[in-house]
């Protein structure tokens, strides 16, 4: 069967690329990434597309008059490698509702928070600020409007008491890299539907529980001494 061709559109590390080549590594997985664009030379994520044998473009925003014009010389570079999805990792450019309605339904973005609480920048700064116990991320479908659309997959992480923004922030990296997988895989498998503002997932499968990622299951977080448990 033919593999899914997956384009990737990053600016920086690229740590969730990275998640990502190796997931379309595994023997007979049915999406293949064909192509990596970024908007800024010299970045990690190039070098990670370059090293797993990936071709890549750098697409300089600052190179075009205005938004439209970077989205179409993007856009034009997906379909000279016959890209059929997008996948946003990291990438810190806002795409032209021109570009999202081309590609309707057919690009999902990371965001490092779990929607639709903190949408924008940083994000850890606003779950600290409102005191939330719970963080984490979600993998969802882009529409125009800024951090919006069908929810695909979330995973969640505790908010600990001695917590600055750095290292919340890396432990909710630590659950993207979980989280966007397992959506890749959901949609290369073609198991996700979009019917309206919700996406629903084909749970004929057994793999349900991906979906489903409790942040007490890491055994390294200490639980409180529950009485009558075990
Ligand atoms: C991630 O936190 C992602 O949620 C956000 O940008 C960051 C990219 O990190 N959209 P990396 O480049 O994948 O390491």
């Amino acid at each position: 069967m033919a593999r899914l061709k997956v384009g990737v559109l990053v600016s920086g590390n690229g740590s969730n690329l990275q998640t990502l080549i190796d997931l379309c590594a595994t023997p007979d997985f049915p999406a293949e990434i064909v192509l990596v664009v970024s908007n800024k030379p010299d970045v990690m994520a190039l070098e990670r597309a370059a090293r797993a044998g990936i071709a890549t473009q750098v697409i300089a925003h600052q190179g075009f008059p205005d938004r439209l014009a970077f989205d179409q010389a993007i856009d034009a570079a997906l379909r000279a490698s016959d890209v059929e999805f997008i996948c946003l990792a990291g990438f810190l450019r806002v795409l032209s509702e021109m570009f999202v309605e081309l590609w309707h339904d057919r690009i999902v973005n990371i965001h490092p928070s779990l929607l639709p609480s903190f949408k924008g920048l940083h994000t850890h700064r606003q779950a600290l600020d409102a005191g939330v116990r719970f963080h984490g991320c979600t993998v969802h479908i882009v529409r125009p409007l800024l951090d919006d659309g069908p929810i695909l997959v979330q995973a969640v992480v505790p908010v600990l008491p001695d917590d600055d923004e750095q290292s919340l922030a890396t432990r909710v990296l630590e659950a993207e890299h979980r989280a966007y997988p397992s959506a890749l895989r959901l949609i290369a498998e073609g198991r996700v539907t979009i019917d309206g503002a919700r996406a629903r997932i084909d749970d004929k499968f057994p793999a349900v529980a991906e979906l489903l990622m409790n942040p007490l299951d890491r055994p390294s977080l200490p639980l409180p001494n529950v009485p009558g448990r075990g």
